[in-house]
């Protein structure tokens, strides 16, 4: 028989479209089939990168100046035509793309923005350790006089997010989202192509022992940090830390979603602002941790309510468990 824990991420999304938004007229659960689609589309591939000519660089590099991976184009090329055939999405951004693409077919009435990292944790790729994907979803009014600069819809601070999530290529594939009522999670089904609910309303623990940092910066990162890492280390919370740090955002913030602790990416030296992004990495990261119970600051403002001034800029992000964050706060003070 069929068990009736089987509920698919398109079930859910309904479920909750009729429960909080009964206005909903089911647009964006047949946006999140759009996400859902190029996840797959990327997930048969990220399971075989080594055969076929899909791993390693395609020798450019991107906006960000860093080098682009196979994988990060088809990622990119996957969510843009997935999105981009929805006929409710107005204007899409991505980490790989300098400015923010209007969908042609529907740049007048499309109401949603999407904006993603199509493949987070790249120079994971090769070395088959957990790579993701990131999105973040915004309103966007109708422009039938086409008189609005994209930029202007995607520019909104990170409490506009009316949904946001993200795809983790692991031991197993899990879509992880929320639309403002708790983070759910979903792992897919290979055999029928699902993604199927296994994390029902996750909860980030208040208190963890784990921190993950990329300690080759530490002697780089302003004093606070450094102090605050030391009463970890030296068990000022009444308890020992063991250090994680797989180098994909997903992978760790995933990890500190399940187990709490806390994730660091403190201002360094050759990142004075933070490397990570605010629109597509920050911003989403940041509206699942206070979904989950946990904070995402930049180490002394929370990430939601920073106004963004453009596309790729990046920010110090710092998230977790509500006592690690307080006792960050205290040190930051
Ligand atoms: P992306 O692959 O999308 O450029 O993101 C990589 C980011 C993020 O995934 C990770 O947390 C961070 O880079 C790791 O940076 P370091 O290697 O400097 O620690
Ligand atoms: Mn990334
Ligand atoms: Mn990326």
């Amino acid at each position: 028989m069929i068990p009736t824990t089987l509920l698919t991420v398109q079930q859910h999304i309904l479920e909750e479209q009729r429960r909080y938004h009964p206005e909903a007229t089911g647009e964006f659960s047949w946006l999140l089939s759009g996400l859902t689609l190029a996840a797959k589309m990327v997930e048969s591939r990220v399971r075989r990168a080594g055969l076929g000519d899909l791993l390693g660089s395609t020798g450019e590099s991107n906006v960000q100046g860093e080098t682009v991976q196979k994988l990060d184009v088809y990622a990119n090329h996957a969510l843009l035509w997935c999105l981009g055939k929805r006929g409710n999405v107005g204007v899409m951004a991505s980490e790989e793309n300098d400015s923010p693409i209007f969908v042609e077919r529907d740049r007048h009435h499309g109401r949603y923005v999407v904006i993603f990292d199509p493949l987070d944790g790249s120079s994971n790729i090769d070395v088959n350790v957990s790579v993701g994907t990131i999105f973040s979803i915004l309103r966007r009014e109708p422009d039938p006089e086409r008189k609005r600069d994209p930029l202007q819809d995607v520019l909104q601070p990170g409490v506009q997010q009316i949904a946001a999530g993200y795809v983790v290529y692991g031991s197993s594939c899990m879509l992880v989202y929320t639309t403002g009522n708790g983070v759910h999670g979903f792992t897919l089904d290979p055999d029928i192509g699902a993604f199927i609910i296994s994390h029902e309303n996750i909860r980030m623990p208040s208190a963890g022992s784990l921190y993950s940092v990329n300690e080759a910066n530490a002697n780089t990162f302003p004093e606070p940090y450094q102090r605050f890492l030391g009463a970890l280390r030296s068990g000022q919370l009444g308890r020992s830390y063991s250090s994680r740090y797989i180098g994909s955002l997903v992978a760790d913030f995933h990890r500190t979603l399940l187990k709490g602790g806390i994730f660091l990416y403190p201002p360094t030296r050759s990142y004075p602002q933070g490397k990570l992004r605010l629109m597509y990495e920050a911003n989403p990261i940041a509206f699942l941790a206070e979904q989950a119970g946990g904070k995402a600051t930049t180490g002394t403002r929370r990430i939601l309510d920073i106004e963004p001034e453009s596309l790729h800029q990046r920010t110090p992000l710092i998230v977790g468990g509500t006592e690690e964050m307080e006792l960050l706060a205290s040190y930051m003070r």
